[in-house]
């Protein structure tokens, strides 16, 4: 593992600065809908809680990250802090079925970012390789645990999953300000090579 160019290092602190805005975005996500579910959907909150409490010590964990890379949090955070926060409260008010279709379609989207970001890093940064690896193991299991929660799939389920997986992906590009735009295209240029 030699130094990294100008470029590589740009793109490996970008992937921090995404990573974290997306787990601070987790966080809001799913402290909205434990705050709707606690009175209405009582029997989600346990599992709710322990995602909660996973995706705090994944945010934690690219804020360590992030000073010898070089990297800040983004500049706005709030995009994520409010987008996360309505996305949650809103699907949470669906009942769990909307809770369960969030946590999956948020969840299948961040697990594909890290599929592609740990190919990127192997060779690159094998402290952030580890750290994200242990991490995808939890989306994972968040993943999982949600669509064992949903029966199969009708049209509507569909539709919500999709719609949410939309949301995600312009709420991800609005905090990151296109950030997580060229670090994919960073990603996918490294695969081709
Ligand atoms: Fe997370
Ligand atoms: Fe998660």
């Amino acid at each position: 593992m030699g130094e990294l160019s100008r470029r590589e290092a740009l793109t490996v602190a970008r992937i921090v600065r995404v990573n974290h805005a997306g787990e601070f975005g987790a966080i809001r996500i799913y402290s909205a809908q434990i705050l709707v579910a606690r009175h209405v959907w009582p029997d989600c909150v346990p599992s709710l809680s322990e995602m909660l409490g996973h995706e705090r010590q994944h945010c934690d964990a690219f804020r360590a990250a992030m000073p010898a890379r070089n990297s800040r949090p983004c500049r706005v955070m709030q995009f994520w802090s409010w987008g996360g926060w309505l996305l949650g409260f809103f699907t949470a008010l669906l009942g769990p079925q909307g809770i369960w279709a969030c946590t999956a379609a948020v969840e299948a989207t961040v697990h594909r970012h890290l599929d592609d970001q740990l190919n990127y890093l192997a060779e690159r940064d094998r402290g952030l390789h580890a750290t994200i690896l242990s991490i995808r193991e939890e989306e994972l299991a968040h993943l999982h645990h949600a669509e064992e929660q949903l029966p199969a799939q009708g049209p509507l389920l569909r539709l919500l999953r999709a719609t949410i997986a939309v949301a995600t992906g312009c709420l991800i590009w609005l905090s990151t300000w296109g950030d997580s735009v060229r670090m994919a295209r960073a990603l996918r240029a490294a695969r081709l090579s």
